[in-house]
């Protein structure tokens, strides 16, 4: 196996106002809940319950924080163009995307949380990008996404997760066997069971749409979906050496 993969991550932070600009506090929380999250080391993990507790994964990724770039903007709201990735619309480059997470920080509007890019995109653009509200766990953050599962979730999508719905009706698959079939996102903080398409969604897992509060794992199926891409000749492969 591949053992511990480690994820150097630069944060861009891009602002506007100082709130905006936020600490590195923040920023270091928001690493420190990317590492419980990915190694099943969450305090919240003894919430799932047991019909899910055997799949719940230690995916044995962890992350460092290789550098801060900040740069303030006259710019309020990004969108989801791109625009914040490149220099040239006012944004900041990606620092080599072969071996960095590049993260940018910025106000996206809209009343979206975060976004993210898949493996095998262009490398230009290659990250995930969260409106600063809702990253890390403390500082300017925005409850009932004050967690810093909104990165959780981006980043499971940047190491090839899907939706635990898999986007559409119960036919349609997230291409990892132990997370239930779903046909929609759960939203808010759900009681335990809920059901859809007859059988328990795993509305605790970080890729449905719930309150920060209320996802706590990543299944042993997403886990080998996401190591299988730093494999040899997989999309990340250059992360490891
Ligand atoms: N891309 C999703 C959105 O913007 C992120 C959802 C993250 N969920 C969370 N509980 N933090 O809506
Ligand atoms: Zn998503
Ligand atoms: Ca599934």
């Amino acid at each position: 196996g591949l053992g511990t993969i480690t994820i150097p991550v630069v944060v861009h932070v891009i602002y506007n106002s100082s709130d905006e600009n936020i600490s590195d506090a923040q920023i270091n929380s928001q690493i420190q809940v990317l590492n419980n999250d990915f190694n099943a080391s969450n305090s919240d993990i003894n919430q799932v319950p047991a019909e899910f507790e055997g799949v719940i994964a230690n995916s044995d990724i962890q992350f460092t924080l290789a550098d801060v770039i900040r740069k303030s903007s006259t710019r309020t709201s990004w969108g989801t163009n791109n625009d914040m990735k490149h220099s040239s619309e006012g944004g900041s480059d990606a620092i080599d995307p072969s071996t960095y997470l590049n993260i940018w920080v910025c106000n996206i509007g809209g009343g979206i949380l975060g976004y993210a890019q898949f493996p095998g995109g262009s490398p230009d653009t290659d990250g995930v990008v969260i409106s600063p509200q809702y990253f890390g766990s403390q500082g300017y953050v925005q409850a009932p996404f004050n967690k810093g599962r909104t990165a959780t979730h981006e980043v499971g999508h940047w190491l090839n997760l899907r939706h635990i719905w898999g986007d559409g009706r119960c036919n349609r698959d997230d291409f990892v066997a132990d997370t239930p079939t779903s046909d929609r996102p759960n939203y808010g903080c759900p009681s335990y069971p809920t059901a859809h398409c007859r059988s328990n969604d795993m509305t605790m897992n970080f890729m449905d749409y719930v309150d920060d509060a209320c996802m706590q794992m990543f299944s042993e199926g997403q886990k080998a979906r996401m190591r299988a891409i730093f494999a040899s000749g997989g999309a990340r492969d250059s992360f490891v050496q």
